[in-house]
């Protein structure tokens, strides 16, 4: 039996179209995954189905009856509970004030000893260990994702969606996980788990939703399956860019990362012993699912992130302890990932985007001032080249489209003459014409001698430049591919699929 219908279901942000046509059902008693890429539009259809969204057309039938989910309260009373990957528990309450917080049948005065009595009765029959008094601040992230468990659980929910569950924990935890959600399966309980991990689908799932791009590429049964039909259905596009050349000569090593450890801001090691080298005349790609440790690699790169060990070279001299300033000096050139917030001002005209970085240089400064005249003809020059649209530089940057703002910043950082370029998600967000714009751009680059670093979620991105693409899974480099792997091996690998797998599902095929 369907517990959950969804049917036809469509929703728009803006212009983009975040889930398209899209059927879902979910059967009594199974663990069905939702598989994707970043983007794919999983996280946006449960949060349809959590009523926290509201969908453009489409129907939602539970347990038979059709459902206006217009919020949580609805979803709860439906017995649909959410997990989120960014937990929403108020950290200074105890577990057991969290847990029963807004639940009707705490009354007005919440009884602590009775709820605590409550909380402990829940753990033993899901077989938790959570402190009932424990302050919600003071406990790891997997114990908080049981509090968040405990607490769909407490609103008598018979189907839970967990969102990237896995994505904060440790393989131990990961693991407890993943028997609790057996054992509430096995007591009639429905789980729908969101994950871009194809370990997870093969080993707990019973059937498998595959999205890409806003809409359903298939459901079946996980039995029927592998790794190898999954990686090529989730990631199985066309590609619209052709790599445009073959890797080239390279020359000396530009960017050295030795042995790197960075921790995230849950101070949790999130970067792990990682060395790799890019030398002048090569794009080297590394390639994984958002949230694997990339962005801290960029940070630790651009120094905004402090190591907890390893070190770094830029063009051959030690920048481990320099300043996001001194790399700058040194030959560093940075599309950070997010423009607006990082790479620009967005109430300064462009003309002041495009050198601010160049203000403290000596060509454009006579004495205390800057030489506007030089300034204004310089940037005129740029905006023609790196056809910036509008052309007017004193437009405030803010002003433009995501494309021509991420022109403005190509822009500036390729004029500084840097010798390396860190290119982090440069094309996210932009429309064709400025995609290829960006990255015919990067290629022109590389023939001129620039050591490219290309950090990118987009497959089809990793695989139309980069010479060589490093893989990137729970913090490690996990293995280095040549440019023209093919993208099924990279799909399996970003998925943390190793490569005995990978030839053990060919041998398969043959
Ligand atoms: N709140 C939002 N506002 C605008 N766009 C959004 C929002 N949430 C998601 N999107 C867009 O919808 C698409 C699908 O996103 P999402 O459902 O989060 O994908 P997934 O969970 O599969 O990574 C993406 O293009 C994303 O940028
Ligand atoms: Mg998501």
């Amino acid at each position: 039996m369907n517990v959950v219908e969804m049917r036809g279901i469509y929703k728009y942000f803006s212009d983009t179209c975040a889930n398209k046509n899209v059927d879902f059902s979910l059967r009594k008693g199974e663990i069905h995954a939702l598989l994707g890429e970043n983007g794919a539009g999983k996280s946006t259809l449960m949060n349809i189905l959590y009523g926290l969204y509201t969908y453009d057309a489409g129907t939602i039938t539970v347990n038979g009856a059709r459902v206006d989910m217009e919020n949580p309260a609805t979803a709860i009373r439906h017995g649909i509970g959410m997990v989120h990957q960014h937990f929403m528990l108020i950290p200074q309450l105890t577990v057991t004030q969290n847990i029963f917080l807004c639940a009707k049948e705490a009354g007005f005065v919440l009884n602590m000893p009775t709820l605590e009595a409550r909380v402990e009765e829940m753990n033993r029959r899901f077989g938790f260990r959570v402190d009932p008094s424990a302050f919600v601040w003071q406990l790891p992230v997997g114990i908080q994702q049981k509090v968040e468990i405990l607490k769909a659980l407490a609103r008598n929910i018979r189907i839970l969606i967990l969102d990237e569950p896995s994505a904060v924990l440790t393989p131990k935890e990961s693991d407890e996980l993943f028997s609790t959600l057996q054992s509430l399966v096995r007591e009639g309980y429905s789980v729908i788990l969101i994950t871009h991990k194809m370990q997870e689908v093969l080993d707990f799932s019973d059937r498998v939703t595959v999205m890409r791009a806003g809409e359903v590429v298939d459901t079946l049964n996980v039995s029927d399956t592998d790794a190898h039909a999954l990686a090529n259905m989730m990631v199985g596009r066309e590609v619209f860019l052709q790599r445009q050349t073959k890797p080239q000569p390279t020359g000396e090593p530009m960017l050295e990362v030795c042995d790197l450890t960075v921790k995230n801001d849950k101070k949790l090691d999130w970067v792990k012993n990682i060395s790799f080298q890019v030398r002048a005349g090569e794009i080297v790609g590394i390639a994984g699912v958002d949230g694997n440790g990339q962005l801290e690699l960029g940070e630790a790169i651009a120094g905004g992130r402090t190591l907890e060990s390893g070190s770094i070279r830029l063009c051959g001299k030690d920048i481990t302890r320099s300043s996001i300033r001194r790399r700058l000096d040194m030959g560093l050139a940075h599309i950070p990932d997010d423009r607006q917030k990082k790479g620009l001002v967005l109430q300064f005209p462009i003309k002041d985007n495009i050198l601010l970085s160049g203000q403290r240089s000596k060509q454009y400064a006579n004495g205390f001032f800057l030489n506007t005249k030089k300034i204004e003809a310089r940037t005129r020059t740029l905006v023609e080249r790196f056809d910036v649209r509008p052309t007017d530089i004193n437009l405030p940057a803010g002003s433009l489209s995501g494309g021509n703002q991420q022109k403005v910043i190509l822009a500036r950082e390729v004029d500084r003459g840097g010798k390396v370029l860190l290119a982090f998600q440069p094309t996210r967000g932009l429309d064709i014409g400025a995609i290829e714009f960006v990255r015919a751009k990067l290629v022109e680059e590389r023939a001129k001698g620039a050591a490219i670093l290309l950090i990118s979620t987009d497959l089809d991105e990793i695989r139309s430049l980069s010479d060589r693409i490093l893989v990137m899974y729970e913090g490690h480099i996990t293995g280095e591919l040549p440019y023209n792997a093919p993208l099924e091996q990279i799909g399996l690998m970003i998925a943390g699929h190793d490569t005995t797998t990978i030839e053990k599902a060919r041998g398969d095929v043959q």
